[in-house]
């Protein structure tokens, strides 16, 4: 079993992306700029948007936060958007999820200009990476294309299952996996909460992916012997730690990998590649690589 090492993949994509940021510094260039908008108190989105302006600073970008409480009227989040879609020095934004329920995040999603949706999850974009054309993608799926491309993971004519169907990570997933290319070229099955016989499904699979939301889920007996295991579950366990907390994810790691040819452990395997997508994709939008 090899573990995929997606914090030394993270690390090394950063060194490649700052030396390039230096460059255009060197050369008297503005650095690309990220911008946040926040609204509300969740943890997970605060430390989400903490870990994405550390990243930026390190590697040399500018990152701004637009911090609201969790009553902002849907006018002025549209507002802000519409604020951010025209303001010529910030590449790239994204509006961190979940908002609050009294605000549609469709509506506030499709807001975005497609050319700055760094996230991808703008219906240009997301209808885009459908038809195999170019698009920001989405950035946990992105991340896990690399970790296939830097391992070598052959992807080719090999069965990829799919858990769960979320628009963020479960359904740009499948749709990149059975597209033409490398990582890529896979048949892939999707599943979800309605699968009938799931275990009879997953055992079929040559590479797994678990996006369930649900700890643990993944059990020793879904697993065929020698597949690839990718687990993209990110969930705080309360324990009698001095944290107080462990990360696990939704794969029950110690049964599961003595049985995998390559699996991603939690914390540093998938969730370390998320932002470094995000940074890519400003990278992207910074180079008008996608929207000339
Ligand atoms: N909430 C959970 N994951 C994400 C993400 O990748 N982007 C945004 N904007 N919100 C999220």
């Amino acid at each position: 079993m090899k573990l995929i090492d997606g914090k030394q993949i993270a690390d090394a994509i950063k060194a490649e992306l700052a030396a390039k940021v230096a460059a255009i510094i060197d050369a008297g260039g503005d650095p690309p700029h990220l911008a946040a908008i926040l609204v509300g108190d969740d943890p997970a989105s605060q430390t989400y948007v903490a870990s994405k302006e550390k990243a930026c600073k390190a590697i040399g970008f500018t990152s701004s936060i637009y911090r609201y409480d969790a009553d902002i009227t849907e006018k002025k989040l549209l507002d802000v958007v519409d604020f951010l879609n025209n303001d010529p020095e910030v590449n790239g934004f994204i509006v961190q999820l979940p908002l609050p329920k009294h605000i549609n995040a469709g509506k506030v999603l499709e807001r975005i200009n497609p050319a700055k949706d760094v996230d991808g999850f703008h219906p240009v974009n997301m209808g885009r990476l459908a038809l195999g054309l170019p698009s920001y993608l989405p950035a946990t799926p992105a991340g896990i294309m690399l970790l296939l491309e830097r391992y070598g993971i052959e992807t080719e004519g090999r069965h990829c299952v799919v858990l769960g169907r979320s628009n963020i990570v479960g359904t740009p997933m499948s749709l990149l996996m059975s597209r033409k290319g490398n990582p890529g070229n896979s048949t892939v099955t999707l599943c979800h909460s309605k699968t009938r016989d799931l275990g009879s499904v997953t055992r079929q699979a040559d590479i797994l992916i678990a996006a369930i939301g649900q700890p643990g889920f993944v059990k020793a007996d879904m697993v065929k012997e020698g597949a690839v295991v990718i687990d993209v579950g990110i969930h705080r366990i309360a324990d009698d730690s001095e944290k107080g907390y462990h990360i696990t994810g939704d794969v029950d790691f110690d049964n599961v990998a003595p049985k995998c040819s390559y699996i991603t452990p939690v914390p540093g395997g998938v969730g370390v590649m998320t932002i470094v997508s995000l940074l890519l994709n400003t990278f992207k939008s910074f180079n008008h690589e996608i929207y000339p």
